[in-house]
């Protein structure tokens, strides 16, 4: 389905990102797997999408680094020859209440969230308006849709990057490039192992599906979102968690 695509996926070396690459290597898509530390993680994915017959490469970025990201297009753009598909996964959490969030927590979640987004689609909005079908998805998340206790400074940033997408899906819409976003709820990740189990409880009982979602299942929708299949789909946001947000 993406055979002689490639594809940048940030935050590739696991959880959601490492199962959207792999997942998009078995469609047959070159990928280009962006980490910011685990080395060892991200040259683990690229060995399984290699031995599955595509071209992969690992990149160290820190996504929220303007000139670092800057280059490290450059790079991906000399070594691929081109790039067909974005995805902007990368991210983290730093939860607390309003009151006692810190400056440096709210600029640095949105800083890798909304910003990180920002820098990968600004540096690579050319090479992918050269692809005659570019895509681009962005991972924001329920939080941005419907607010979140304790996440502030997340539920904005995910929030933003649905305004992100939208103003990227019209601006780019010109060039056949789609732009949408997809909010995963509660997914088994490293992200969500921390929480307690009364936590995890309180999520079965509020979806009504009763459980939590997987990474492959939010690699499904990617994947289609890359495909021609969508071709007609541009600026949305999809949902994916089991109905609790409905
Ligand atoms: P994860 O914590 O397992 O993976 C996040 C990835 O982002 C890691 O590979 C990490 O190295 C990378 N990353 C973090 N900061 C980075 C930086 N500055 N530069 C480059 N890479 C960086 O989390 P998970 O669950 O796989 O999350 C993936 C995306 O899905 C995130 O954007 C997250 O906000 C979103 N999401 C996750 C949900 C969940 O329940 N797990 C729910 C809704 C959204």
């Amino acid at each position: 389905m993406l055979k002689g695509k490639t594809a940048v996926i940030t935050g590739a070396s696991r959880g959601i990102g490492r199962a959207i690459a792999l997942l998009m290597a078995q469609n047959g898509a070159d990928v280009a797997a962006i980490y910011s530390g685990n080395e060892q993680a991200a040259d683990a994915v690229c060995a399984v999408a290699s031995d599955i017959g595509v071209a992969a490469k690992a990149y160290k970025c820190n996504v929220a680094d303007f000139t670092q990201t800057q280059l490290t297009c450059k790079e991906i753009c000399n070594d691929f020859g081109g790039v067909d598909i974005l995805v902007n996964n990368a991210g983290i959490t730093k939860d607390n209440l309003l009151l006692r969030m810190s400056e440096s927590d709210f600029d640095e979640v949105v800083g890798v969230n909304l910003k990180g987004a920002f820098n990968f689609i600004k540096h690579l909005s050319r090479a992918i308006m050269k692809s005659q079908s570019g895509r681009i998805i962005n991972i924001s998340s329920v939080s941005g849709i419907a607010g979140n206790v304790g996440q502030a400074n997340y539920s904005a940033a995910k929030s933003g990057l649905i305004g992100l997408t939208k103003t990227v899906a019209r601006e780019l819409a010109g060039k056949g490039v789609t732009c949408n976003a997809i909010a995963p709820g509660f997914i088994e990740t490293d992200m969500t192992a921390d929480l307690s189990q009364t936590i995890k409880d309180q999520i079965q009982s509020s979806v009504p599906l009763k459980r939590m979602g997987r990474p492959e299942e939010i690699a499904e929708l990617a994947v289609f979102l890359a495909s021609e299949k969508s071709s007609y789909i541009t600026g949305e946001v999809i949902t994916v968690d089991g109905g609790m947000c409905m």
